[in-house]
């Protein structure tokens, strides 16, 4: 169980070791709810993470993760309050010394699903290039794919239909991950396009009927 007094967050369920086996076939039996890992990077569309994270919890366990850069979109005050959101210090401030738990590798651990909601045009490349330089890539990079990872790319219309999108993409594709696409909406400097992420609503409600039909 992670150190209540290391991270100042009461994270009961982050059991590792041996017990995750016996909780991961719990889920399968329906025995408790779906954990889903709801990660956030920097794109406008963070400004929706709160209501992501409602969407969630109708029917799932949530915790939550933002890259700095999301920090800049998101209300940390207002998200649900049985949402933990975990951010770089606590990666950070929680492992002191060799034995002490690790949060990313903890979070992995804890997942049964990881949605990366919003997914910017930056986190994209690095996770397609396996780069893991934050709290979220290195959970991406750490990331067992017999779970699901879903991503809801967000971005300008521009960079959407830059060449190197359709390259990233390709890249985690081939890793398993799982694409909702983005939209034709209004994109953060007011210009109508595709790229603006899928509506919370939507994303929730599909990843729900994926787990219902699969796990
Ligand atoms: C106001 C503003 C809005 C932005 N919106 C987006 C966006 O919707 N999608 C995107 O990919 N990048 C967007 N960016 C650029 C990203 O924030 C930038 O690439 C950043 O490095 C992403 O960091 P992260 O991927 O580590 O979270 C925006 C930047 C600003 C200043």
């Amino acid at each position: 169980m992670m150190d209540s007094d290391i991270t100042g967050k009461a994270v009961e369920s982050m059991d590792p070791g041996g017990s995750q086996v016996e909780q991961s076939s719990q889920s399968h039996q329906g025995l408790r709810k779906p954990r889903i890992l709801l990660a956030a990077s920097g794109s406008v569309a963070a400004l929706k993470f709160e209501l992501l994270c409602h969407c969630f919890s109708e029917w799932a366990e949530v915790r939550a993760v933002a890259t700095p850069n999301a920090l800049h979109f998101i209300n940390r005050n207002t998200l649900p309050g049985n949402v933990l959101l975990f951010t770089e210090e606590d990666d950070w401030c929680t492992w002191e010394r060799i034995g002490d738990q690790i949060v990313h590798i903890e979070l992995r651990r804890w997942a049964d699903i990881l949605v990366i909601a919003p997914l910017s045009a930056n986190t994209l490349a690095k996770i397609a290039g396996g780069l893991c330089d934050n709290l979220l890539t290195c959970i991406v990079r750490a990331w067992d794919y017999s779970k699901p990872l879903f991503i809801a790319p967000s971005m300008n219309a521009f960079m959407w239909t830059n060449p190197f999108t359709e390259k990233h993409l390709l890249a985690v594709d081939e890793l398993g991950m799982a694409l909702i696409p983005p939209v034709s909406n209004r994109l953060a400097n007011g210009e109508v396009g595709t790229g603006a992420m899928a509506e919370p609503s939507h994303i929730s409600s599909t990843i729900r009927l994926y787990y219902v039909q699969h796990i």
